[in-house]
């Protein structure tokens, strides 16, 4: 069983998609640990509801930023945890974080990496006037939404859009592909090399749409 353990600073949609997955049974997993950076972050409440284990841990508390990630990653892995998800934690995980878990963080970012990292991705797709935008899955390194790219959605963009629409549009995206990101990895079948995730047997489909839609041919 693969052990999860979550960070999160906010509402925690994506923190509850992945909890829905498992109670479904699509995704075989345990989630050991909820950790927030905020008191008051309505993923709290979903943790209370399912009976997960929360940690509040504030930054302020520790000496350094190192010292403030050296923290979270001993809780993890007292907990036996194998992969954490980045479900919307609002801030940039440093060094020793990463080295306790290489190619075991995995983010969720809403824009099509890499255009449009860092705060803001609907708004930054709004702004620059895309037809289509998405979100993306991927595993973690030091820089700010860089690391190897695991999953992709794409949505439409339209001209009447707002940061609002954008997002909603890009949220229901962001709740299948999480889960499923994870699954891929419970079943053993991601590989890094390099920037490059391998995915062991997926399937392969020429889907595609444009937007606006092509009329005509
Ligand atoms: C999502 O838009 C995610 O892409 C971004 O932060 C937001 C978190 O939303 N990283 P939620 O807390 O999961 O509802």
């Amino acid at each position: 069983m693969l052990n999860l353990g979550v960070l999160a600073s906010g509402r925690g949609s994506n923190f509850q998609a992945i909890i829905d997955a498992i109670n479904s049974g699509y995704l075989k997993a345990e989630i050991k640990v909820l950790i927030t950076d905020n008191p008051n972050a309505y993923a709290i409440e979903r943790a209370r509801r399912h009976g997960i284990e929360y940690l509040i841990m504030l930054p302020k508390d520790y000496p350094s930023k190192d010292d403030y990630y050296r923290a979270i990653a001993e809780e993890l892995k007292r907990r036996g945890v194998d992969l954490v998800i980045l479900a919307g934690f609002m801030r940039v995980v440093k060094r020793p974080l990463i080295d306790a878990y290489p190619m075991r963080i995995m983010n969720i970012h809403p824009a099509l990496l890499p255009s449009f990292p860092g705060l803001h991705g609907q708004k930054q797709a709004v702004d620059y006037g895309v037809k289509i935008s998405g979100c993306t899955v991927h595993f973690v390194d030091e820089g700010v939404d860089t690391g190897p790219i695991i999953i992709q959605a794409a949505v439409p963009v339209y001209d009447d859009d707002t940061e609002e629409s954008l997002s909603e549009r890009i949220l229901r995206q962001e709740h299948r592909i999480f889960p499923y990101a994870i699954r891929l990895f419970a079943e053993g079948r991601l590989s890094v090399e390099g920037r490059i995730v391998r995915i062991k047997d997926h399937p392969k489909e020429e889907s595609h749409f444009t937007n606006p839609p092509v009329e005509g041919i």
